[in-house]
């Protein structure tokens, strides 16, 4: 068993008469690579709000590495290691690949308060920059504007600048969103890579099932607020809840 990361207790979340969270309790543990799926408007969106702090929750706790988290602000839970890329693409276009990381890193080394000669600091950043641009396979794309990749690659480089923080538990809301299946596969297998070499933790909402099963540790299923169904891919898989109300048409077709 990996260290639990994530503890989430009773937790509620509605817009009016929308409940997108009821009572929900779960754990989220490290090195176990973790997809939330769902109808569209399920409430995944809203509870990685919920979980980083972006929304209020209406009741309940959320505990991270033993820490009550719960009235904490974003800011605060990232300087933790709780992070979160966001549904849509967020790079700089008009900066470099390189440019991109850079900035995160620097913020980074500035709040771990390093104190280095110019020099010294230029040469660190340098080096943990390209470690990471390494790490999701972007190090030959340094050089190039972040508007010229391919719309993959710029989801990668977003993870890249999610990586810069140093998360331990790593958010990716959609991660693969407006890719072709190819493309898709491409990004989850670097981002089950990058989850191996157990530094960071991912939790991923993700809407191609055959993409979910085959990668994923762990998936749970949310729907209407309810966490219906929650194990591994061949539990879910089968489990006839999730067929009749969320994989029911493409069971059907
Ligand atoms: N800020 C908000 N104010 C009011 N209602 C909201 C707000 N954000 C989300 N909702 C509603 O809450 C429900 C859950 O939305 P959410 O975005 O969490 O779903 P989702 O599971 O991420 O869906 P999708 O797969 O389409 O991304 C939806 O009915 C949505 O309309
Ligand atoms: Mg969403």
């Amino acid at each position: 068993m990996g260290e639990i990361l994530l503890k989430v207790k009773d937790l509620n979340k509605a817009f009016g008469k929308v409940v997108t969270a009821r009572d929900l309790n779960f754990e989220i543990e490290a090195g176990v690579l973790t997809s939330i799926i769902g109808p569209n408007g399920a409430g995944k969106s809203t509870l990685i709000n919920v979980l980083t702090g972006l929304l209020p929750l209406d009741s309940g706790h959320i505990l991270f590495k033993g820490e009550d988290i719960t009235g904490l602000p974003t800011y605060q839970r990232v300087r933790r290691g709780l992070c979160r890329s966001f549904q849509v693409v967020n790079v700089f276009p008009e900066l470099s690949v390189f440019e991109n990381v850079e900035i995160p890193v620097l913020a980074q080394m500035k709040k771990a308060g390093h104190i280095f000669r110019p020099v010294v600091k230029e040469k660190a950043v340098a080096q943990q920059v390209m470690e990471i641009l390494e790490r999701t396979n972007l190090a030959g794309e340094a050089a190039v504007i972040a508007s010229a990749l391919s719309h993959g690659d710029q989801r990668l480089l977003e993870v890249g600048i999610a990586l810069a923080a140093k998360p331990s538990l790593l958010f990716l809301d959609e991660p693969t969103a407006g890719m072709n299946p190819v493309e898709r596969v491409d990004i989850l297998k670097h981002i089950r890579r990058i989850s191996a070499s157990g530094e960071t933790t991912f939790v991923i909402v993700e809407h191609d099932m055959d993409i979910v099963f085959s990668l994923s540790d762990r998936v749970m299923v949310l729907n209407r607020g309810d966490i219906i169904c929650d194990g591994g891919p061949d539990h879910v898989k089968g489990d006839k809840q999730v067929r009749e109300c969320y994989l029911g048409e493409e069971v059907v077709a």
